[in-house]
């Protein structure tokens, strides 16, 4: 019967990643029907760089370029120092396997509370399409007379035709898709960041072209900040760079119900796609049970997704819904639930 079969790199990782992880598997194996995984787990992160100083050893990048997905729990490690973990594993990945989007839903299950009391659920439904292989995470920069005082630090923003134009080409894809309302902004700060903002904003109007379809606005980073809190029904897919989309989306989280439920995916459409829960490791929540599982369990309904299996996906999308409605009614959010509790109930509404 089994016919489809795919090849998911795991990587746990840090903090509460593994406990998160565990729980999107568990989901991803009570809705697998027509297809089989095997996982391949790799044992990543702060334990194993401070025990063998290995990052991400050459052969297991070579490894991910074979497979058909991966799976990320959270990188970062109080006993490493920042930036190692950030920039030599999970940088390094997103760079490497050129996975050029980052996609980040923002969108409120039914039930879950937020800090902004006059916002409905059905307001808060969007895509941020993050530009996610070059800007100022490109590394492009130097320091010279380090500790002395004429010490200068430069890091320079790097943004090419190629890079800008294939982000924003999927957003406009993304717009004109069946599960969009046809609607692109773009949000940067083109009156400040003149030159990457002159190149950002020719960009989408040529690629904005080829899609009559599609209705186009901007608005500038930090006013798109008032309006996530203001007006969010006034976005479908927002396009952005690196930096801006790395930093607007934490803000999405809180409007979504937190970093518990936010998901997203780095993608290579035609190549290798990571998925991962964008909270991190939440050090307070490491071992307590306590943590939410729910933004790691969205993480896999897009790997689902990009793997073809819709169905599946979907029976995660419908346990995500029960799973946050039953949170609610007991109104006790997550004090009243383990994690693991949380992922079994996605795995009922999922199962339904
Ligand atoms: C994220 C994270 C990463 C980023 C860090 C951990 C490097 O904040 O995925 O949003 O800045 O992209
Ligand atoms: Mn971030």
């Amino acid at each position: 019967m089994t016919s489809r079969s795919y090849r998911i790199g795991v990587i746990p990782g840090d903090g509460t990643g593994p406990e998160v992880v565990r729980e999107g598997l568990k989901v991803m194996e009570a809705v697998r029907s027509g297809f089989k995984v095997d996982t391949v787990e790799y044992d990543l992160g702060g334990e194993r760089f401070l025990r063998t100083g290995d990052v991400l050893p050459q052969s297991a990048l070579d490894e991910m370029r074979g497979l058909d997905g991966l799976y990320l729990g959270a990188v970062g490690h109080p006993d490493v120092p920042p930036g190692v973990l950030e920039r030599g594993l999970l940088l390094k990945i997103r760079f490497e396997l050129d996975q050029y989007i980052n996609l980040r839903p923002v969108r409120r299950y039914p039930g879950v509370e937020t800090l902004i009391p006059s916002q409905a659920e059905e307001d808060v439904d969007f895509v941020v399409v993050r530009e996610n292989s070059e800007g100022l995470y490109a590394g492009a920069g130097g320091s010279q007379r380090t500790n002395t005082p004429y010490e200068v630090a430069t890091q320079e923003s790097i943004n090419t035709r190629h890079g800008v134009e294939r982000c924003i080409r999927f957003a406009f894809a993304m717009a004109n898709g069946p599960d969009r309302r046809g609607h692109v902004t773009m949000v940067h700060k083109t009156n400040v960041l003149n030159y990457a903002g002159d190149l950002w904003t020719r960009t989408f109007e040529q690629v904005a072209e080829h899609f009559p379809d599609v209705d186009t606005a901007y608005v500038h980073v930090d006013a798109c900040c008032i309006y996530f809190l203001e007006v969010p029904q006034r976005f479908d897919v927002i396009v952005t760079d690196n930096m801006f989309g790395d930093i607007i989306t934490d803000l999405g989280a809180m409007i979504q119900g937190g970093m518990g439920v936010a998901a997203g995916g780095n993608l290579n459409p035609e190549g290798v796609s990571m998925f991962e829960p964008i909270g991190g490791t939440a050090p307070d929540h490491v071992g307590k049970g306590t943590i939410n599982p729910i933004a790691a369990i969205a993480a896999m309904q897009m790997l689902l997704e990009v793997l073809g299996e819709a169905d599946a996906a979907n029976r995660v999308d419908q346990g995500i819904r029960f799973a946050t409605q039953k949170m609610a009614s007991m109104r006790a959010g997550m004090m009243g639930y383990s994690t693991s509790e949380v992922g079994d109930l996605v795995v009922e509404g999922a199962t339904r």
